[in-house]
């Protein structure tokens, strides 16, 4: 099941405007502790977009990225059955920013394996197929 898959193919004006929307997001970052102000969209195959952004808490270790605060938010708004078919990811600090691990594995239970994921890495963005950034996931098969 695992294994890389090229990216799907998708509309470089269609990843910008997810771009700008990820940017919004990440002007509502909760990020006292770490000032780092990140955010993320989702592009679903239903043709919704939701966007989620970090939430620090004092604990540190209770903080929740913006990939994953869009994922539940995801969920939560159009339910278990959704597809991830693109994600964009940017932050305001000017710095490199590919999806944590965690994040990826998170991700991995709603995302087609072909879908392009942006984020800014030193010089600028970088595109990836989402089986690219997480070629060897977690999966458990029940039967
Ligand atoms: N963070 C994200 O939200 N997503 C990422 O892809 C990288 C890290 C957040 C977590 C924390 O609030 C801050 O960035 C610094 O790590």
């Amino acid at each position: 099941m695992w294994g890389i898959r090229t990216m799907t193919n998708v509309n470089p004006q269609e990843l910008e405007m997810l771009r700008d929307l990820a940017l919004k997001a990440a002007e509502n970052s909760y990020s006292p502790y770490s000032e780092f102000r990140v955010g993320a969209v989702l592009r679903l195959t239903n043709g919704e977009t939701v966007t989620g952004t970090n939430v620090e808490n004092v604990s540190y270790g209770l903080t929740i990225c913006a990939e994953r605060a869009a994922v539940v938010r995801a969920i939560s708004q159009f339910g278990p059955k959704i597809r991830i078919a693109a994600a964009a990811i940017v932050n305001l600090n000017g710095k490199a920013s590919p999806p944590c691990g965690a994040c990826r594995q998170v991700l991995a239970e709603f995302i087609e394996p072909g879908a392009p994921v942006l984020f800014p890495v030193a010089n600028g963005n970088r595109t990836m197929s989402f089986s690219e950034l997480l070629p060897f996931g977690a999966e458990m098969k029940l039967k």
